[in-house]
């Protein structure tokens, strides 16, 4: 039986490093083709306690990606993607981009609203709504994404949008799973089942496998699709560890639930502790908002501590990622791939590995 590896069971060598600055270090992700990246890998998970319009505007001023939720009406979700200021295509001063080109040479970056839809009701209906908004990034959103059900709606929304729009898909955890779905037509791929922190797919039905596992399996499948990790980052040393194990981009929920640009009131405990709701989209709560029942119950909903404005989140990130590739004498997130060395951790190391003077 094969063993499989989650983020805490491993650690990422420090090698020599030739980056004098973190300034120096370039996040630029490609996502479909040299045209369209993202200057942070990071995309905002399309959940109703984590990405609506304010979220979506966010992301994109940091250089992120937001994915609209596809919990409510389609007008609701229209209205999310159409607070997006014109597309524009600009030369990026700052970044560079990564395989093709040359460190010296800018390139175009171009941006997108992303919105998730279905693949049953009304799906194809809010896709051409969505995409008659400006929306060109479509994630094709569903658990268990290695099913007929993902390859029929990729082959309609090929058929209907040709390669005018981005289509994102999942969630596989295995390569055999994303090699089906960029057989397909997804551009991206959602990679990671059972492992977000609101999840409890792997408790309820005995399936789910590590989405560190997942990333190393999907990235050694040879496809072109991009990976986009999903599930289960806790902290900047997990997504340092994800693109080093072959993801492209990485998806959060709980790191950017809690904050400002969450959807959601902020409410106090009685101490005065701060906090917002963030719910799985399969907990009895979340099911019974937008379906009015709930069926099989795969999520939890719980409270999580307030965090301010996400903006700030998002560049402690930025810096602490931009950290980690210099410690593997990475300067993009390809040379991270190539040039970083995993080994496993035992126990011991582990708590070592945690801020352990505080537990004295
Ligand atoms: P994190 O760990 O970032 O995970 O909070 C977010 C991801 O979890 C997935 N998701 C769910 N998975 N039941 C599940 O098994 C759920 O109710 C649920 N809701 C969200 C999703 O992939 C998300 O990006």
């Amino acid at each position: 039986m094969k063993t499989a590896l989650s983020f805490d069971d491993v650690l990422l060598v420090p090698k020599k490093s030739a980056i004098k600055s973190r300034g120096d270090v370039i996040l630029y992700s490609e996502l479909k083709d040299k045209f369209f990246g993202l200057n942070l890998p990071i995309i905002s998970s399309p959940m109703d306690t984590v990405t609506g319009k304010r979220m979506i505007n966010s992301m994109k001023d940091q250089g992120g990606l937001g994915i609209a939720h596809r919990y409510c009406s389609v007008e609701e979700q229209v209205d999310m993607v159409s607070m997006q200021e014109p597309e524009k295509r600009a030369k990026s001063l700052d970044y560079s981009p990564r395989k093709v080109w040359s460190l010296e040479e800018p390139y175009i970056h171009r941006t997108t609203p992303g919105a998730a839809i279905g693949v049953t009701g009304d799906y194809l209906e809010r896709a051409q709504e969505l995409v008659k908004a400006g929306c060109n990034l479509l994630c094709v959103d569903v658990a268990h994404g290695h099913h007929v059900s993902v390859r029929d709606a990729l082959k309609t929304l090929k058929t209907q949008f040709c390669d005018d729009v981005i289509l994102i898909a999942g969630n596989v955890a295995t390569a055999k799973g994303f090699k089906d779905l960029s057989k397909w037509g997804a551009d991206a791929i959602r990679v990671g089942i059972g492992g977000g922190s609101i999840c409890s797919t792997r408790l309820q039905t005995g399936h789910g496998v590590p989405t560190l596992q997942s990333i190393i399996d999907c990235a050694e499948s040879g496809c072109d699709a991009k990976i986009i990790a999903d599930g289960g980052i806790r902290n900047a040393g997990d997504i340092v560890k994800a693109f080093a194990a072959g993801a492209d981009f990485v998806m959060l929920g709980s790191m950017l639930a809690g904050t400002d640009q969450s959807p959601g009131q902020m409410f106090s405990s009685q101490d005065g502790k701060k906090y917002k709701v963030y719910r799985g989209m399969a907990s009895v709560e979340a099911q019974v908002d937008w379906r009015g029942h709930a069926r099989s119950l795969e999520g939890i909903s719980t409270t999580i501590p307030y965090k301010g404005c996400v903006k700030k989140v998002l560049k402690e990130l930025e810096q602490n990622i931009r950290s980690g590739l210099s410690y593997s004498g990475a300067q993009i997130l390809p040379d991270l791939y190539y040039k970083s060395k995993f080994i496993r951790q035992t126990q011991a190391g582990m708590k070592e590995s945690f801020t352990h003077i505080l537990s004295k």
